[in-house]
Protein backbone atom coordinates (compact mmCIF):
# COMPACT_ATOMS: atom_id res chain seq x y z
CA UNK A 1 0.00 0.00 0.00
CA UNK A 2 0.99 3.37 -0.83
CA UNK A 3 -0.04 6.14 1.58
CA UNK A 4 -0.56 9.25 -1.05
CA UNK A 5 -3.92 9.32 -2.72
CA UNK A 6 -2.21 12.02 -5.15
CA UNK A 7 -2.45 10.96 -9.31
CA UNK A 8 1.21 12.06 -9.21
CA UNK A 9 2.63 10.31 -6.02
CA UNK A 10 6.49 9.61 -5.83
CA UNK A 11 5.08 6.93 -3.28
CA UNK A 12 2.47 5.50 -5.10
CA UNK A 13 5.10 5.14 -8.30
CA UNK A 14 7.81 3.38 -6.46
CA UNK A 15 5.05 0.64 -5.45
CA UNK A 16 3.87 0.41 -8.88
CA UNK A 17 7.64 0.08 -10.04
CA UNK A 18 8.34 -2.82 -7.54
CA UNK A 19 5.95 -4.94 -9.79
CA UNK A 20 9.00 -4.62 -12.63
CA UNK A 21 11.57 -5.55 -9.94
CA UNK A 22 9.76 -8.45 -8.52
CA UNK A 23 12.13 -11.57 -7.80
CA UNK A 24 10.73 -15.01 -9.12
CA UNK A 25 7.85 -16.77 -7.54
CA UNK A 26 7.05 -12.73 -5.37
CA UNK A 27 3.67 -11.38 -6.70
CA UNK A 28 2.36 -7.98 -5.75
CA UNK A 29 -1.38 -7.21 -5.21
CA UNK A 30 -1.83 -3.48 -4.79
CA UNK A 31 -4.24 -1.78 -1.77
CA UNK A 32 -5.96 1.03 -2.73
CA UNK A 33 -7.17 3.89 0.61
CA UNK A 34 -8.96 6.01 -1.00
CA UNK A 35 -12.57 4.81 -0.23
CA UNK A 36 -11.53 4.32 3.61
CA UNK A 37 -13.56 6.55 6.06
CA UNK A 38 -11.87 8.40 8.80
CA UNK A 39 -12.07 6.04 11.49
CA UNK A 40 -15.46 5.92 13.48
CA UNK A 41 -16.75 3.86 15.70
CA UNK A 42 -19.99 4.79 14.91
CA UNK A 43 -19.44 3.14 11.45
CA UNK A 44 -19.47 -0.28 12.66
CA UNK A 45 -22.65 -1.82 11.90
CA UNK A 46 -24.16 -5.52 12.37
CA UNK A 47 -22.62 -6.40 9.12
CA UNK A 48 -19.13 -5.50 11.08
CA UNK A 49 -16.42 -3.02 9.25
CA UNK A 50 -17.59 -0.57 6.67
CA UNK A 51 -17.04 -2.43 2.97
CA UNK A 52 -14.01 -0.92 2.17
CA UNK A 53 -12.41 -1.77 5.37
CA UNK A 54 -13.35 -5.02 5.25
CA UNK A 55 -11.90 -5.28 1.72
CA UNK A 56 -8.84 -3.85 3.23
CA UNK A 57 -8.64 -6.23 6.20
CA UNK A 58 -9.20 -9.31 4.36
CA UNK A 59 -6.05 -7.99 1.38
CA UNK A 60 -3.90 -8.11 4.53
CA UNK A 61 -4.82 -10.93 6.35
CA UNK A 62 -4.32 -12.74 2.96
CA UNK A 63 -1.00 -11.67 1.86
CA UNK A 64 2.13 -13.68 2.75
CA UNK A 65 3.75 -10.47 3.27
CA UNK A 66 3.07 -6.68 3.67
CA UNK A 67 5.24 -3.75 1.48
CA UNK A 68 4.23 -0.30 2.75
CA UNK A 69 5.27 2.73 1.21
CA UNK A 70 5.08 6.29 2.90
CA UNK A 71 5.14 9.96 2.37
CA UNK A 72 6.86 11.84 5.14
CA UNK A 73 4.51 14.44 6.24
CA UNK A 74 5.40 16.86 9.07
CA UNK A 75 7.90 14.28 10.36
CA UNK A 76 5.59 11.47 10.08
CA UNK A 77 3.60 8.93 8.47
CA UNK A 78 0.37 10.58 6.76
CA UNK A 79 -3.08 10.56 8.13
CA UNK A 80 -4.22 8.45 5.15
CA UNK A 81 -1.73 5.63 5.82
CA UNK A 82 -2.94 6.02 9.60
CA UNK A 83 -5.97 5.54 9.76
CA UNK A 84 -5.75 3.07 7.57
CA UNK A 85 -3.61 1.24 9.29
CA UNK A 86 -5.77 2.08 12.50
CA UNK A 87 -8.59 0.12 10.99
CA UNK A 88 -6.67 -3.02 9.55
CA UNK A 89 -5.07 -3.39 13.38
CA UNK A 90 -9.03 -3.52 15.11
CA UNK A 91 -9.86 -7.05 16.92
CA UNK A 92 -11.64 -9.77 16.13
CA UNK A 93 -8.99 -11.45 13.49
CA UNK A 94 -5.94 -8.62 13.63
CA UNK A 95 -4.82 -9.28 10.23
CA UNK A 96 -1.52 -7.40 11.06
CA UNK A 97 -0.37 -9.43 13.69
CA UNK A 98 3.04 -12.05 12.82
CA UNK A 99 3.01 -10.64 9.09
CA UNK A 100 6.35 -9.68 7.32
CA UNK A 101 6.62 -6.52 6.43
CA UNK A 102 9.18 -3.99 4.65
CA UNK A 103 9.03 -0.32 4.05
CA UNK A 104 10.34 2.40 2.10
CA UNK A 105 9.15 6.12 1.16
CA UNK A 106 10.01 8.71 -1.42
CA UNK A 107 10.20 12.41 -0.80
CA UNK A 108 10.89 15.75 -2.60
CA UNK A 109 13.57 16.84 0.18
CA UNK A 110 17.11 15.73 1.46
CA UNK A 111 15.94 13.03 4.01
CA UNK A 112 13.94 10.68 2.08
CA UNK A 113 11.02 9.59 4.71
CA UNK A 114 13.72 8.71 7.19
CA UNK A 115 11.26 9.80 9.86
CA UNK A 116 7.98 8.75 8.62
CA UNK A 117 9.53 5.27 8.61
CA UNK A 118 11.16 5.63 12.18
CA UNK A 119 7.49 6.26 12.64
CA UNK A 120 6.34 3.89 10.65
CA UNK A 121 8.09 1.10 12.44
CA UNK A 122 6.91 2.35 16.03
CA UNK A 123 3.50 1.71 14.70
CA UNK A 124 3.85 -1.27 13.09
CA UNK A 125 5.67 -2.90 16.52
CA UNK A 126 2.23 -2.36 18.50
CA UNK A 127 0.59 -4.59 15.91
CA UNK A 128 3.60 -7.48 15.57
CA UNK A 129 4.06 -6.62 12.46
CA UNK A 130 7.78 -8.00 11.75
CA UNK A 131 9.41 -5.09 9.78
CA UNK A 132 12.55 -6.19 7.82
CA UNK A 133 15.57 -3.77 8.68
CA UNK A 134 17.81 -3.82 5.53
CA UNK A 135 18.16 -2.64 3.33
CA UNK A 136 16.69 0.85 4.22
CA UNK A 137 15.14 2.26 0.92
CA UNK A 138 15.15 6.31 1.48
CA UNK A 139 14.26 8.01 -1.94
CA UNK A 140 15.44 11.92 -1.22
CA UNK A 141 14.88 14.39 -3.92
CA UNK A 142 12.42 12.46 -5.86
CA UNK A 143 11.77 14.62 -9.01
CA UNK A 144 14.68 13.82 -9.66
CA UNK A 145 14.30 9.86 -9.31
CA UNK A 146 11.33 9.61 -11.70
CA UNK A 147 10.75 10.88 -15.41
CA UNK A 148 7.57 12.70 -16.15
CA UNK A 149 5.14 9.88 -16.57
CA UNK A 150 6.15 8.48 -13.17
CA UNK A 151 8.58 5.75 -14.50
CA UNK A 152 11.48 4.99 -11.52
CA UNK A 153 14.60 5.81 -13.52
CA UNK A 154 17.38 6.18 -11.22
CA UNK A 155 19.73 3.11 -11.28
CA UNK A 156 21.08 3.33 -8.07
CA UNK A 157 17.27 3.23 -6.62
CA UNK A 158 16.29 0.75 -8.45
CA UNK A 159 19.18 -1.55 -7.22
CA UNK A 160 17.89 -1.16 -3.30
CA UNK A 161 14.23 -1.63 -4.50
CA UNK A 162 15.41 -4.94 -6.02
CA UNK A 163 17.25 -5.62 -2.99
CA UNK A 164 14.63 -5.12 -0.23
CA UNK A 165 12.08 -7.12 -2.08
CA UNK A 166 14.69 -10.13 -2.14
CA UNK A 167 15.30 -9.67 1.32
CA UNK A 168 11.71 -9.82 1.63
CA UNK A 169 10.96 -13.03 0.20
CA UNK A 170 14.09 -14.46 2.11
CA UNK A 171 12.82 -12.54 5.89
CA UNK A 172 9.02 -14.10 5.00
CA UNK A 173 10.33 -17.70 4.98
CA UNK A 174 12.11 -17.04 8.18
CA UNK A 175 8.79 -15.54 9.74
CA UNK A 176 6.75 -18.40 8.28
CA UNK A 177 8.96 -21.29 9.87
CA UNK A 178 8.84 -19.10 13.20
CA UNK A 179 5.35 -18.69 13.16
CA UNK A 180 4.75 -22.46 12.16
CA UNK A 181 6.95 -23.43 15.26
CA UNK A 182 4.90 -24.64 18.43
CA UNK A 183 7.21 -21.85 20.44
CA UNK A 184 5.86 -19.13 18.07
CA UNK A 185 5.24 -15.55 20.05
CA UNK A 186 2.26 -14.67 21.41
CA UNK A 187 -0.16 -12.82 19.39
C1 LIG B 1 1.43 18.10 4.67
C2 LIG B 1 2.80 17.83 4.12
C3 LIG B 1 3.86 17.72 4.96
C4 LIG B 1 5.14 17.41 4.47
N1 LIG B 1 6.16 17.21 5.34
C5 LIG B 1 7.34 16.75 4.89
C6 LIG B 1 8.37 16.36 5.79
O1 LIG B 1 8.22 16.42 6.99
N2 LIG B 1 9.52 15.87 5.27
C7 LIG B 1 9.72 15.75 3.91
O2 LIG B 1 10.79 15.28 3.51
N3 LIG B 1 8.77 16.12 3.03
C8 LIG B 1 7.59 16.61 3.47
N4 LIG B 1 6.60 16.94 2.59
C9 LIG B 1 6.86 16.90 1.15
C10 LIG B 1 6.63 15.51 0.59
O3 LIG B 1 7.82 14.77 0.70
C11 LIG B 1 6.21 15.57 -0.87
O4 LIG B 1 5.02 16.33 -1.00
C12 LIG B 1 6.02 14.20 -1.47
O5 LIG B 1 5.99 14.31 -2.86
C13 LIG B 1 4.75 13.54 -0.95
O6 LIG B 1 4.65 12.22 -1.41
P1 LIG B 1 3.79 11.81 -2.72
O7 LIG B 1 4.53 12.36 -3.91
O8 LIG B 1 3.81 10.31 -2.71
O9 LIG B 1 2.41 12.37 -2.60
C14 LIG B 1 5.33 17.27 3.07
C15 LIG B 1 4.23 17.42 2.22
C16 LIG B 1 2.99 17.68 2.72
C17 LIG B 1 1.81 17.77 1.78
Amino acid sequence: MSGSLRRGSYNSALLRATAELLPEGMTLDIVTLDDIPLYNEDLLSEAGFPESVQRLRAQIAAADALLIVTPEYNHSIPGVLKNAIDWASRPPEMPFAGKPAAIMGAATGMMGTVRAQQHLRQILTMLNVHVLNKPEVLVAQSREKFDADGQLVDANTRKFVALLLQNLGDWTHVIQRQEAAPTALVR
